[in-house]
């Protein structure tokens, strides 16, 4: 059954989904108290992320258009859309139809290594190739412009002299896992409708 006011999420993934076993964790384990996922959404088949969603009994389902997209969220009734691991750039008409109801999170200190082409391991090796001594996660609002919304929270991590990409990697993710549900929950408690 579905509580009274809690907000409706729609995660959209295209991998793995660790992000999102942090956001169902977080519903399961009361960090995440205004809201729930109703649906998952994968640009891709066969993805962990899709086994996730399945068992935790979450519909999930792979849709590749974004006008399929649109009708999916609204047959479920989506209230916002969180993008965890997603790898396709959203059409205008969607970010439009969700405007400012439209969360990501990107593996770095935006806007610092943001921007296209910047993802998965690509970012990590230029955090590195740069020298810089910290990088980190960051949860924005998406608009038109690639990894340039409104930043909402960011978590900072050090770049150690022995990292790689994979290492770096793996302790941003760890921070990730931490930020993303808490953001959506100071997110949605925001949201009056
Ligand atoms: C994360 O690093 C996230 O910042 C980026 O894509 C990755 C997704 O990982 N947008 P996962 O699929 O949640 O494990």
């Amino acid at each position: 059954m579905v509580a009274i006011g809690k907000k409706k999420l729609a995660v959209l993934v295209s991998g793995s989904g660790s992000n999102l076993e942090a956001l169902i964790n977080a519903v399961n384990d009361g960090i995440i108290t205004n809201a729930e996922i109703s649906l998952v959404i994968s640009s891709k088949p066969d993805v962990l992320a899709l086994k996730r969603a399945e068992n935790a009994g979450i519909p999930a389902l792979c849709v590749k258009s974004d006008g399929q997209i649109l009708e999916k969220l609204r047959e479920y009734d989506i209230d916002l859309i969180l993008l965890a691991g997603y790898m396709k750039i959203l059409t205008p008409t969607l970010i439009e139809a969700y405007k400012d109801r439209i969360l990501n999170i990107h593996p770095s200190l935006l806007p610092a290594f943001g921007g296209k082409g910047m993802y998965g391991m690509r970012v990590h090796e230029a955090v590195i190739q740069a020298g810089a001594p910290v990088s980190g996660c960051t949860v924005h609002v998406v608009t038109e412009e690639i990894d340039a919304g409104p930043i909402l929270g960011q978590t900072e991590v050090p770049v150690i002299a022995e990292d790689t990409p994979e290492s770096l990697a793996a302790r941003v993710s760890k921070q990730e896992h931490i930020l993303y549900p808490k953001t959506v929950q100071e997110f949605v408690t925001k949201i009056v409708d």
